[in-house]
């Protein structure tokens, strides 16, 4: 079978990259991405595209290449399924709000209505892909739903899981470590998963393609956010003890990435992880151990969350402390907001739970993120419920520069590790604010020693 027509449910960070990335490299196949939100469809199709409502470096140079050749954004759903012979399925799985399972259990409303309203297009056979990250045995859940609803037609459904970090999409996408598909070891299973294996292998080499049953799919991805989560929560540990101790965790993290065994990466001590995935796929699996009455492996991978939820707290407790344990009506500048460097993600963004912390203790936050819209930083704190609408914008201010946010300040919160803060006159920043002048480096990217010789009482993480 071969492949000529994709759709994509869902234009969201997941699906909007990959998609982008499926249609470049494969000029013979027709990609079309659909979503409800009609204003987020607007905007991939804005006629510039540096306008397309995902940052991602390298995106809009892609978009441009292939949108309106192979690739397509549309609000016409029924259509593009009805026309597709694979549907991919990106739509966000939230943590539930709500009911059994709130605050751990992935919230599957999306997935089932995209599950049914396959079930009632389809004409002929489909492939079904999850691409979204969701609990293990959904695959299970979306066939019932398409066998038992559809119209007799013949449907398989892979696990297909996404890799890519936030800020690297496109050249993870562009040379992923692997490519994982699962589904069912019958011939028809087999013959989907080759379909899909010949779609990637137009720029993968067939060696980094990996294939298993659909479970095993399902739960590497659940697996591999909770080992690299795990790793950050690891050496956020260390960093209380180190500075407590006087030992440095950058000297501790270099050292011990140096064993091959361990290796370097994910070992960046940070005020936490955030991102859409980390929390949410552990929480998950926490939740799937539970009820297969597995407690201890439940308990083992809740304790990352809790280490990540403590060192957001002891950050901004840091900020409290040494700023003599009062910081009421103190101006406090945020430099970044996104949970990570080259997004404009602030899903589970450290920066939301800091404010919200100093806010409590009656901070004036000022905020300065070179990617995040004003809109997006309320409404982030705005869906906490701590406090009023009204009160949250009356406590954070936000500024399209730095030198600006950080005027007047009392101190300065390094929140995400944009490159642009390390290339910062930071005499000039020193000398517009209140002194002394506290600079609390929640992502270790500026050199304390620079910073004390300017004057600042600088702290990072770690040490
Ligand atoms: C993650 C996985 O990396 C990716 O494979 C999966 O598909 C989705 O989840 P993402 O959340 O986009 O990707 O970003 P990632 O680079 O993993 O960073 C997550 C968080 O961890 C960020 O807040 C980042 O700042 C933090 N982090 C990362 C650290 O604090 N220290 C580190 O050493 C690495
Ligand atoms: P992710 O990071 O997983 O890509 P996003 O929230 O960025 O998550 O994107 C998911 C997208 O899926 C959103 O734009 C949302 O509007 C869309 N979506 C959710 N449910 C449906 C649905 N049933 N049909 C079409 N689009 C949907």
């Amino acid at each position: 079978m071969k492949i000529t027509k994709i759709c994509c449910i869902g234009a969201g960070y997941v699906g909007g990259p990959t998609m982008a990335v499926i249609a470049q490299k494969c000029p013979d196949i027709q990609v079309t991405v659909v979503d409800l939100n009609e204003q987020r469809i607007k905007d991939w199709n804005d006629p510039n595209t540096d306008n397309i409502p995902i940052y991602e470096p390298g995106l809009s140079e892609i978009v441009a290449e292939a949108r309106g050749r192979n690739l397509f954004f549309s609000t016409e759903v029924e259509k593009a399924i009805d026309e597709a012979q694979v549907i991919f399925i990106s739509v966000n799985t939230p943590t539930k709000t709500y009911g059994k399972g709130k605050g751990m259990a992935a919230d599957l409303k999306y997935i089932e209505l995209c599950a049914r309203q396959i079930a009632k297009v389809a004409k002929q056979n489909k492939i079904v892909v999850e691409k979204s990250t969701l609990p293990v045995r959904t695959a299970e859940a979306i066939k019932s739903i398409l066998d038992n609803t559809g119209n007799g037609v013949q449907f398989q459904i892979l696990s297909n899981p996404e890799f890519l970090a936030e800020g690297t999409a496109v050249t993870d996408l562009l040379n992923p470590d692997r490519i994982l598909i699962g589904g069912d070891t019958t011939p028809e299973g087999e013959e989907a998963i080759n379909a899909l294996v010949d779609v990637y292998a137009n720029w993968v080499s067939k060696d980094k393609i990996l294939t298993t049953n659909v479970w095993s799919s399902e739960l590497s991805k659940l697996t591999a956010n909770a080992f690299l989560a795990q790793r950050i929560s690891s050496i956020n540990a260390m960093s209380e003890l180190c500075e407590k101790t006087g030992a440095d965790v950058n000297e501790v993290a270099k050292a011990i990435g140096m064993d091959s065994r361990i290796g370097p990466k994910f070992l960046k001590a940070s005020v936490g992880f955030g991102g859409s995935c980390f929390q949410k796929d552990i929480l998950n699996l926490v939740y799937i151990a539970k009820s297969y009455g597995l407690n201890e492996v439940a308990d083992y991978w809740e304790q990352v969350i809790i280490m990540n939820d403590h060192q957001k707290r002891r950050f901004s407790n840091k900020i409290v402390q040494t700023l003599y344990n009062t910081v009421a009506d103190k101006k406090i500048a945020f430099l970044g907001w996104a949970f990570k460097k080259d997004t404009n993600d602030t899903r589970e963004s450290a920066a939301i739970y800091v404010a919200d912390d100093l806010i409590n203790e009656q901070a004036k936050i000022s905020v300065y993120d070179p990617k995040v819209s004003r809109n997006k930083m309320l409404s982030d704190l705005d869906y906490l419920e701590t406090r009023s609408d009204e009160a949250n914008s009356k406590a954070l201010s936000i500024f399209d520069n730095a030198y600006e946010a950080c005027k007047g300040a009392h101190a300065i919160a390094i929140l995400t590790e944009w490159d642009e803060f390390t290339t910062y006159d930071w005499q000039k920043i020193y000398d517009s604010m209140h002194k002394p002048a506290f600079l609390f480096d929640g992502r270790n990217i500026l050199d304390s020693k620079e910073l004390e010789s300017i004057g600042f009482i600088y702290k990072a993480i770690g040490s």
